[in-house]
Formats: structure tokens, C-alpha cells, sequence
């Protein structure tokens, strides 16, 4: 096991997020159409999961389509949705035989129904998979989902099945697509942008950030290696004091 490896784990790093930007400026450089950058990209995302799993990193969450995406030409849109579905079906064996879990987050209703029911093929072969959980974000936007939340919270009061005065965090979030899951410890977004473009607007509010100028069909085993060496130098405080924080006390947040 290499020197980062044990970092990732001492430091506790259990879910990692990823902005993969840059496919198209990757495809640019090279005088190829924007798919051959998204084409790369998958590629890429093959990669990291593999890695990812190699460092014992439990959850991987991938920003492959923002709702904002739906604004892209239709060409474009449909080629990532091609890609997608090939992507699902090309590694539905390699899920089930490593017990990798697929989850996706998002608003699914705007995808097509060939997609959904790719989708929800595989999530549900795939739900007993514990060893990795990779998690989709398609047409997804963090203030939609927190909106798609409030709403859901907004319905269970006035059905009577929820108080309001007893809501916090913990039970708001819960209402969340990523309600069951952990809140990721680092966020890494590709390509130079410095910004979180909506991405998991609630759930990163303690991440540590790390910004990369490689793009992402660039992105591979060092690249990865590189941030979860910062990662393993960052302090995280959660609002406490260096003192209350040594021994790292993560759950002090919950
Ligand atoms: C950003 O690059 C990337 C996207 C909008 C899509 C990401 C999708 C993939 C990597 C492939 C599909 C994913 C899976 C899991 C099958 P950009 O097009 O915005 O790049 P640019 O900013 O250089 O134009």
C-alpha cells in the first residue's frame, strides 16, 4: 500500500465528489469534435473508480450531467446520454462481480425512458454491492434537490406526518436524494474553474476543496494521488477549535 493510501485512510476520506470538467476543451486541443472529449471522459471515469476503490475510498460521487447541461445542444446532449447507456451496460458485470452499487441523484424524470430504465436496471441489480458505492449525479442541480426537498418536507407537515419544530440537519437532509449517505470529505474539480456550479450545495458544506488545472479525460492514478495527498495535510475543524479537533472528531458534525 503506497504512503497515500494510508493517508486517505487515516485521514478518513470516505467519500470523495468530483467535478469532471474540461472534456471539451480536451477534445479542442486536439482538433477533435466535443464527444471525443466526453468519450475520454469515460475513459477517465472507469479509471478513477478503479483507483478509488484501490485507495478504500467507500463513495465516489461523479457530476456527469447538470441540470443546467439541458442547455447544450441536443447533439451534445443525446451523445452523453449514448455514452451513459453504453457506459451502464459495458460495466453492469464488472458492478456485480466487484459489488460496486450504483446510485443516482437528481432530477430523473427530465432523462428519457430508455435511460431511467437503464438506470434503474442497474441500480437495483447492483443495491447489494458493498464494497463501493458510485454515485451518478444526472440533471442535477443542488438547489434544485434542496427545492425538491423543501417541498417533500413542506407536503409530510401538512399531512401532518412530520413537525416542524422538530426538523434540523439531520432530518432535513434526510429528505435529500443523498439521504442516506455520507457527506463527501473532498471535492475535486477539474480543468482550472474555481466554483462549485450547484454541486452538492448542502452536503459539501464542511468538504475540503481541491481545484486541478488537468482536464478531466487527463485525470488518472497521479493525478488522484496528488489531492488525496493534500487531502491528507488539510485540517478540518468543523467550525471547532485546533484543540477540540485532535483526534480528528468528524462525527462531532452529525
Ligand atoms: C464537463 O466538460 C463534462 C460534462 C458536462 C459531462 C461529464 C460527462 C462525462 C465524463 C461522460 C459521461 C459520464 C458517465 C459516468 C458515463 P465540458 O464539456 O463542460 O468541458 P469544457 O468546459 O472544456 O467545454
Amino acid at each position: 500500500m503506497s504512503t497515500f493510501v494510508q493517508s486517505a485512510e487515516k485521514r478518513h476520506l470516505e467519500h470523495l465528489a468530483i467535478i469532471m470538467d474540461g472534456n471539451g476543451r480536451w477534445a479542442k486541443q486536439r482538433g477533435l469534435p466535443r464527444v471525443a472529449g466526453h468519450q475520454q471522459g469515460v475513459e477517465a471515469v472507469t479509471r478513477i473508480v478503479d483507483e478509488c476503490v484501490r485507495h478504500g475510498i467507500r463513495y465516489l460521487s461523479l457530476f456527469a450531467f447538470s441540470s443546467e447541461n439541458w442547455g447544450r445542444p441536443r447533439q451534445e446532449i443525446d451523445a452523453l446520454m449514448g455514452l451513459l447507456l453504453q457506459y451502464l451496460s459495458s460495466q453492469r458485470q464488472k458492478m456485480l462481480t466487484e459489488r460496486i452499487r450504483l446510485r443516482v441523484i437528481g432530477d430523473l424524470s427530465r432523462l428519457s425512458e430508455p435511460v431511467q430504465s437503464a438506470l434503474v436496471d442497474v441500480v437495483r441489480e447492483t443495491s447489494q454491492g458493498q464494497t463501493f458505492t458510485l454515485i451518478l449525479a444526472l440533471s442535477y442541480g443542488g438547489r434544485d434537490e434542496i427545492m425538491r426537498a423543501a417541498k417533500q418536507v413542506a407536503r409530510h407537515a401538512l399531512d401532518g406526518h412530520l413537525d416542524i419544530d422538530q426538523l434540523d440537519n439531520k432530518s432535513f437532509s434526510a429528505f435529500l436524494d443523498t439521504g442516506d449517505l455520507p457527506e463527501p470529505d473532498l471535492l475535486i474539480r477539474t480543468s482550472g474553474e474555481v466554483r462549485i456550479s450547484n454541486f452538492l450545495l448542502w452536503q459539501a458544506a464542511y468538504a475540503e476543496f481541491y481545484f486541478t488545472d488537468v482536464l478531466w479525460p487527463d485525470f488518472d492514478a497521479v493525478e488522484l494521488q496528488k489531492a488525496l495527498a493534500e487531502y491528507s495535510q488539510r485540517k478540518r475543524r468543523f467550525g471547532l477549535t485546533d484543540d477540540q479537533t485532535e483526534p480528528q472528531i468528524k462525527e462531532s458534525n452529525d
